[in-house]
């Protein structure tokens, strides 16, 4: 056996697979170069640590299977147990490599589990790791974890993640990783508002900008950990995998189990060349139909409101705006007329929609756009026909918690899922349905079934695309409390978060961008007073905010004024002119000194445009901010800089000169490094500067 180097896109992964003993990898970073097998052996060689005193009496290197037998008292990679003997440790079988991939197989010492791990490095240098373990052994195997392991040296000494809560999704938090288990663990049944989402070790003080970052992120819909660990020897790695509660995964002789894909991603530069790494290789692997469509999503217009007069008013107002896709949310179906009764009786109620929703459908298309309707299909609602008629498939069987009045529908149960997947056939073979947004509103608190439920899931998702491939569909969860990349599989948009307050959302998509590319990224424009916060804000502010998503309008526009009905359609037709470049290009957001002003944009991937957003969140530090410094942009090219969309309030006597002549041309270089004076922006505004190059 060997030791491989996969490469690409300046990304080196090293792997030691020689002898008998479970691989290491010996380096994942930056490029080693083109390197010969005796280089590689010397490297490999090379990595082998000293001994230290009170130790095994053998180097110790952390492996891609790490157990006790090895020596490592830190988490192992699995865990689990044959009627009460734990696994035992895993040896080398062997490798094998197609292009940038590895497949790496193990076996006990008994032979009674093989372990399987697949390594891929893509061409973008996005690393992704999967373990399949196998039970070769007479009887059941019961897993209790199963985790994937990857190595950070020793400068990876601060760690980022996040945590958050409804309406307040993806807040970043850092802390220094010290001797121990850093552990971030999701038992919601969905990764949740508070999901760790990408776990980034980096040299400290690493910015959007600067400094080497390692991340990983699990590409799962259920409950799952993302840890750091770094232990008293110096050893220090990134890992993730599936929470598996006891007896929840038992492999039968011949069964077997594979883990999701652990994604993980490295930097030289900075939080954004995480993003330059992973936008790519989304938009490369994912089949995202473009233009994405401009949405006007009903719920914060009229709640549970249904009225077909004041819905074919709003889709009228809609499309003279520009809407190109318009949703009926929560409200439809048989007695749902409010949030504590019918979640699964998917029949649209007759007292309230007389003629089905053909009428409010016609009038949709008639105006030229799409019609998307809102579900939530993995629920059921104690009051409800569906419950009454078969409380067995109640998730627990009715037992614990209601959570917004609501519970489970066991999708492991298959008479349940059949039932649930012959109501969404039915929906969308009676109605021209183009999207579903896909919403689930509680965590499962039923021990034992985050990976039947999850499964299920994707499952039932697989089966409805197949048999609808036009249809699109939102994953939705209380707002962005299900972003991942196992159902961005399935899926076409995320609904980022339940607040359509700018300011929070600010933060946010800043945030949630950093992973998934923005064209997935539902932001509304909502109402002057967001309904979630209270918080009143300047149209130019919200609309600046949900340009830089898939953008989209959750507001009554029966009751804005002319003026602003005006401005919003003028907003809309810019967005249509600049979502091919918002929607390919590379995200890029300036390190900012001071926590009040942000500056954050899109540049084209031939870098001859770019959009950017200069956004105050607050008052400044200083009567003068620092300029603008643009990044991404090319260096050796002329660029002119100009505002565009509603100007933004200030507080200044006058502009900087540049702003008052309506536009400056400098070289790339100048942008970067000096920058240009900004504007006094007023609390919670945003100038939107347009830049061309210009030859
Ligand atoms: C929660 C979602 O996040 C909202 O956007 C809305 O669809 C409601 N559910 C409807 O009940």
């Amino acid at each position: 056996m060997t030791v491989l180097h996969l490469r690409a896109a300046g990304v080196s992964l090293v792997l030691d697979a020689r002898g008998a003993s479970a691989p290491t990898v010996v380096h994942w970073g930056s490029d080693l170069g083109d390197l010969d097998a005796n280089v590689l052996a010397a490297l490999a060689d090379a990595a082998v640590p000293a001994v230290p005193p009170s130790s095994i009496d053998v180097p110790l290197r952390l492996s891609l299977w790490p157990s006790l037998a090895e020596g490592w008292t830190g988490r192992p990679a699995l865990a689990g147990h044959r009627q009460g003997v734990p696994a035992p440790a895993l040896r080398l079988l062997d490798v094998q490599v197609q292009e940038q991939a590895a497949t790496v197989r193990g076996e006990s010492a008994d032979g009674s589990l093989e372990l399987t791990t697949v390594l891929e490095l893509s061409a973008e240098g996005v690393l992704r790791v999967r373990h399949r373990l196998l039970n070769r052994g007479a009887g059941d195997f019961d897993l209790a974890g199963l985790d994937v392991r990857l190595p950070i040296p020793e400068q990876a000494a601060e760690l980022l993640d996040f945590t958050g809560l409804w309406a307040h999704e993806r807040q970043p938090q850092r802390t220094p990783l010290r001797h121990g288990v850093w552990s971030r663990e999701s038992r919601h049944g969905r990764p949740g508002h508070d999901d760790a989402f990408l776990l980034m070790a980096g040299v400290p003080g690493f910015g959007f900008r600067s400094g080497q970052v390692w991340a990983v992120h699990l590409a799962f819909s259920g409950d799952k950990t993302l840890h750091a660990e770094r232990s008293a020897l110096g050893h220090g790695c990134l890992g993730g995998g599936e929470l598996l509660a006891p007896g929840e995964v038992r492999l039968a002789p011949g069964e077997t189990y594979e883990t999701p894909w652990l994604v993980a991603v490295h930097s030289a530069t900075g939080i954004d060349g995480l993003s330059d790494r992973l936008h790519p290789w989304i938009r490369a692997r994912a089949t995202l139909r473009h233009p994405r469509p401009v949405v006007l999503n009903t719920w914060e217009a009229v709640y549970f409101d249904h009225d077909l007069a004041v819905l074919t008013d709003l889709a009228d107002a809609a499309a003279e705006a520009g809407v190109e896709r318009f949703v009926l949310d929560d409200g439809w179906f048989t007695g749902r007329r409010d949030d504590r009764r019918a979640l699964g009786d998917w029949q649209v109620d007759p007292s309230v929609w007389p003629d089905g929703l053909h009428p409010l459908i016609s009038r949709v298309h008639a105006a030229g756009m799409e019609f998307g309707l809102w579900v939530e299909p993995e629920m059921i609602s104690p009051d409800s026909q569906l419950a009454r008629e078969h409380p067995s498939w109640v998730l627990g069987g009715g037992t614990g918690h209601t959570w917004r009045w609501q519970r489970v529908l066991d999708l492991g149960n298959p008479e349940a899922y059949a039932c649930l997947r012959d109501r969404l056939v039915a929906l969308l073979t009676e109605y021209p349905i183009a999207f579903l947004k896909w919403d689930h509103n509680r965590d499962l608190l039923t021990p034992g079934s985050a990976h039947r439920q999850t499964t299920a899931l994707y499952r039932l998702l697989a089966e409805l695309k197949a048999a609808f491939p036009d249809v699109e569909i939102e994953s939705c969860a209380s707002g962005g409390a299900r972003i991942d990349l196992g159902i961005l599989d399935l899926v076409d948009r995320f609904w980022t978060s339940d607040t359509n307050d700018p300011l929070d959302r600010q933060s946010i998509q800043r945030w949630t961008s950093v992973l998934i590319p923005p064209e997935y990224l539902g932001g509304h424009l909502g109402d002057a007073t967001a309904h979630v916060t209270g918080r009143h804000s300047a149209l130019g502010f919200r609309l600046a905010t949900a340009l830089f998503g898939s953008a989209g309008i959750e507001w009554n526009l029966t009751t804005a004024t002319p003026a602003e009905r005006a401005e919003i359609a003028a907003w809309i037709a810019e967005y249509k002119r600049l979502r091919p470049l918002l929607h390919s290009g590379t995200v890029v957001r300036a390190d900012s000194p001071d926590p009040a002003l942000r500056l954050h944009g899109v540049v084209a991937q031939d870098r001859t445009a770019a959009l950017f957003a200069l956004v105050s969140l607050g008052s400044p530090r200083s009567a003068l901010p620092p300029p603008a410094r643009f990044p991404g942009l090319d260096p050796d090219r002329r660029y002119t800089v100009r505002p565009i969309g509603t100007p933004p309030r200030t507080v200044q006597d006058a502009p900087p000169a540049w702003l008052r002549t309506g536009e400056a041309t400098l070289p790339g270089r100048v942008l970067a490094e000096a920058g240009l004076p900004v504007p006094l922006l007023a609390p919670e505004q945003a100038l939107l500067l347009e830049v061309t190059e210009t030859p």
